[in-house]
């Protein structure tokens, strides 16, 4: 694990900027509220939004008059996000050791990045450096793929027509910290207290039966490692099974899938 993994990620995300944000952004931002609420984004608030991709979550805490900043370790990332936000601050900085002092931030959050970092457990304990005592922290993943749809047609097509065990770089479990049980142990080693979840219900709405297999195969990273490491014919029957599937979801000519978030928060202890 590690250092492969986390170049093969960051590689990744430094190709994927506008393809990740059309495909994905208008689903994940629909945890940020929730996300702010739970921190107490607020004006004053000393904000810092790690692995913050295009930027949306530190926008919408600068939006409520939270002092926001951005850390992403994509030097892509950070330029789209800057430009699109320029009254906001990016930084470029690994969410494993960041670029902040100690007790630098009333509340930190960290929008669907913990499945993607390749020790996870350090960047808890960062952002639990990083806080002032009394500092809130929060962060979003997917549900499982029994509940995320999106997921579960993709990886179920793979399993059926391909090979989930394809030669990448190992990274930890993306599902990991779906189980609450599981982000409750990792919160509480990292150093927080009072771990709290809930789950958010969100919709991915797509515009066409074909468009799950494309945003999979050119928005993602490690889904698109695994789909890239296909043959052709497995591929052929993958994407028909995920068209097939993804019609069981439309609606009025729309794709609506069931893409439930986990939210998690704590709070760094006053000592
Ligand atoms: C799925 S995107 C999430 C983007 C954004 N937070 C959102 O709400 O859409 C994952 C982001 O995590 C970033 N990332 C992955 N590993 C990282 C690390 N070790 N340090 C900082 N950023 C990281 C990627 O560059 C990418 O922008």
């Amino acid at each position: 694990m590690s250092e492969p993994f986390k170049n093969f990620e960051r590689a990744g995300w430094e190709s994927v900027v506008a393809e990740y944000a059309s495909g994905f952004g208008d689903l994940t931002m629909q945890s940020i509220e929730a996300l702010l609420d739970i921190v107490g984004a607020a004006p004053g608030v000393r904000l810092l939004d790690v692995a913050s991709g295009p930027g949306y979550v530190a926008a919408a805490a600068a939006a409520r008059g939270a002092l926001a900043v951005g850390v992403d370790f994509s030097a892509a990332m950070v330029a789209a996000a800057a430009k699109k936000y320029p009254d906001v601050e990016f930084r470029l900085g690994d969410a494993e050791n960041l670029p902040f002092d100690e007790a630098s931030f009333d509340a930190v959050t960290m929008n669907f990045g913990l499945l993607h970092l390749a020790h996870p457990d350090r960047a808890l304990a960062e952002a639990c450096r990083v806080l002032r005592p009394g500092g809130r922290f929060a962060f979003t993943v997917w549900a499982k793929p029994e509940e995320a749809a999106g997921f579960g047609i993709t990886l179920g097509a793979i399993q059926t027509h391909g090979n989930l065990s394809v030669p990448l770089p190992e990274g930890p479990p993306f599902f990991r910290f779906s189980d609450w049980a599981e982000s409750a142990r990792a919160l509480k080693a990292a150093g927080f207290v009072a771990p709290e979840f809930k789950k958010i219900p969100q919709t991915w709405r797509l515009a066409s039966v074909d468009a799950l297999f494309d945003v999979m195969r050119t928005a993602t990273v490690r889904t698109a490692g695994l789909i890239g490491h296909q043959t052709p014919e497995a591929l052929r029957s993958i994407r028909v099974m995920m068209r097939n599937a993804c019609g069981l979801y439309q609606k009025n000519g729309i794709i609506e899938l069931p893409m439930p978030a986990i939210l998690a928060a704590a709070i760094k202890p006053m000592n």
